[in-house]
């Protein structure tokens, strides 16, 4: 079956990253550097690398970070230029492909993930689209999950939301699905609940911050009320949809960071400093020179 193909991707990027404070006073979370780049340019990159070119952000408080970190940077470019350093020239005027369209939206007010995604409706309209959250960094392997998500998506179409096992008391912290086993991967979900207790928990399989959703989801954004934490959230729209449309869970390949958690975030910086082609040798050198009573606390 011909599916509507998945042209948009929206990065929900105005939440208030209490956990990271004060490094997120001024700047959002998805501004936080991983080794080199930013969270969103992971995210960013994951996107065009999958075919879709249109990337909507939906931006916070610091408005101005991220259409900053995307904008043409005349005097940066004009001093680089100069100095003859046509490598890094390159590399500030590719960070994304002439494609790629980017289209920046304000939430005025935290008001939940849900909330975030609802404010994508008037751009994204009557179509199927994915939603990232940048801060979970997900490294796929050869296929980046997005990619895979996509080749779910022309198989089953419907909504679909990535998840990965999770071990006890964190699954608390979760959306979590009940699920139909489809394949060894791919589940239909009969029942989605957010942040439950953990005896309560229908299953350990969290959801992770990569979706597609159908259109219809707006139509339940806007009717839900506040739920968890008093938020406007996703997981509730897409309970909403379940009986009324298909919505997949689907165990992606790949290894995930919690970026919008510290200890996440440290582990993501070890992992992508070890394979950064021009700092991995030597990072990997030095963390073998680290002895164990260097690795214990003070
Ligand atoms: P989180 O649940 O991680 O919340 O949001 P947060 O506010 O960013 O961080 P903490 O918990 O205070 O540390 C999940 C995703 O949803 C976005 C965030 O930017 C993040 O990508 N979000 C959340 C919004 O865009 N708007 C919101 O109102 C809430």
């Amino acid at each position: 079956m011909q599916r509507n193909r998945v042209k948009k991707a929206v990065f929900p990027v105005a939440g208030l990253g209490t956990r990271f404070l004060p490094a997120t006073k001024a700047s959002p979370k998805e501004m936080l550097p991983v080794v080199d780049k930013p969270l969103i340019q992971y995210a960013a990159e994951e996107v065009v690398g999958a075919g879709v070119d249109v990337l909507v952000f939906i931006n916070g408080r610091n408005k101005a970070a991220i259409p900053n970190h995307f904008d043409k940077a005349f005097e940066l470019e004009a001093i680089l230029e100069a100095k003859g350093n046509k490598k890094l020239l390159h590399l500030v005027r590719t960070l994304l492909p002439p494609s790629a369209t980017c289209v920046y939206l304000r939430q005025a007010e935290a008001l939940g993930l849900g909330h975030a995604v609802l404010c994508a409706a008037p751009v994204v309209g009557e179509e199927p689209f994915a939603v990232l959250l940048a801060d979970d960094l997900i490294d796929g392997g050869e296929a980046s999950v997005l990619e895979q998500m996509l080749r779910v998506y022309d198989r089953h179409g419907g909504t679909i939301v990535a998840v990965e096992e999770v071990s006890g008391q964190e699954i608390e912290r979760y959306g979590v699905v009940a699920v139909q086993p489809v394949t060894e991967q791919v589940f239909k979900v009969t029942r989605i609940v957010e942040k439950p207790k953990m005896e309560d928990a229908p299953s350990n399989l969290g959801v992770v911050g990569r979706y597609i959703l159908s259109p219809t989801i707006f139509r339940k954004l806007a009717t839900i009320q506040p739920g968890s934490g008093g938020e406007l959230q996703l997981t509730d729209a897409i309970a909403a949809l379940i009986g009324e449309e298909d919505v997949w869970a689907y165990r992606f390949d790949g290894r995930r960071y919690d970026c919008g958690n510290k200890l996440g975030y440290l582990q993501a910086t070890v992992a992508y400093g070890l394979k950064h082609a021009e700092l991995g040798g030597e990072f990997a050198a030095y963390l073998r020179t680290l002895d164990s009573s260097q690795l214990q606390q003070p």
